[in-house]
């Protein structure tokens, strides 16, 4: 095994996956650092999505390696055992309970083996609510915790829904579409909401938005058919004329 694998919090090795014949993941290689925060670009189809299913166990990869958090190798185990072991996901689509207050929300998330009845009623520890006060901070909810869930805005209910990513405690987080639907000030506050999570954790966002690429500050990979089309500086891929042609001219 080499250096990198066990030095790196996610790596991916020569991944490829086919869907009946077609190779929505080709040949794929991505390494990120620990506590680094990577954004994913590229058109629609390229495989981000795809990438994060292999990731959180969804997909099983045909060929290739995935290891977490060093040498952990990844594809051994199903979706449960990933996320517990410390890959958290947000998809597109907020899924908070909505019918629940923004602080249940973040104790349900939090709950893990506990039953949902014992910790809505049966009050929480310490430093449960220690760390439920932290992550209400960290995505601005601090005033709405007492209100529905339902009651917040959209931009809201993916901070609300970040939050319950960030409840579990995960060292990884997977971010797919985080602002898609927010307003322009909804959207510059969770670049920066994502800078300060990425502070002590491992962030992977995929996003269109390209000022909020940009907000980001972080190394950039663009993906196109499955595979690394160009990474580094969002100046020296946005300025890569493959790029251009397969996505940022379109
Ligand atoms: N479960 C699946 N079954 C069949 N085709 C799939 C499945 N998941 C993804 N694909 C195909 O793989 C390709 C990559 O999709 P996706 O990862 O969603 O792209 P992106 O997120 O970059 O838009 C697309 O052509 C998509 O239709
Ligand atoms: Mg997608």
């Amino acid at each position: 095994m080499s250096l990198q694998v066990t030095s790196s919090v996610l790596y991916l090795d020569d991944v490829s996956v086919s869907f009946d014949g077609f190779k929505a993941i080709n040949n794929l290689s991505l390494v990120l650092e620990p506590g680094e925060m990577r954004a994913i670009i590229g058109p629609n189809g390229a495989g981000k999505t795809t990438m994060m299913d292999i990731i959180t166990g969804k997909t099983k990869p045909d060929s290739g390696d995935v290891y977490f958090n060093g040498n952990v190798d990844v594809t051994r185990y199903d979706e449960s055992a990933i996320a517990t072991m410390g890959i958290g996901r947000k998809f597109q689509k907020p899924t908070v309970f909505e019918n629940h207050t923004v602080e249940d929300n973040l104790l349900l998330a939090m709950s893990g083996m506990q039953t949902i009845k014992s910790m809505l009623f049966g009050g929480r520890t310490h430093d449960e609510q220690e760390r439920i006060d932290e992550v209400l901070t960290t995505t601005r909810l601090n005033t709405r915790r007492n209100d529905l869930a339902a009651n917040l805005s959209h931009g809201q209910k993916q901070w609300l829904e970040i939050g319950m990513l960030l409840a579990q405690d995960p060292k990884l987080l997977l971010v797919d579409e985080p602002v898609a639907g927010m307003t322009d000030s909804e959207t510059e506050e969770t670049a920066r909401l994502l800078r300060e999570i990425a502070e002590d954790h491992a962030v992977v966002v995929v996003e269109h938005d390209m000022d909020f690429i940009r907000d980001l500050d972080v190394k950039v990979t663009c993906l196109h058919e499955g595979s690394v089309l160009a990474e580094g500086s969002l100046d020296s891929v946005s300025s890569d004329q493959r790029v251009i042609d397969v996505y940022l001219g379109r």
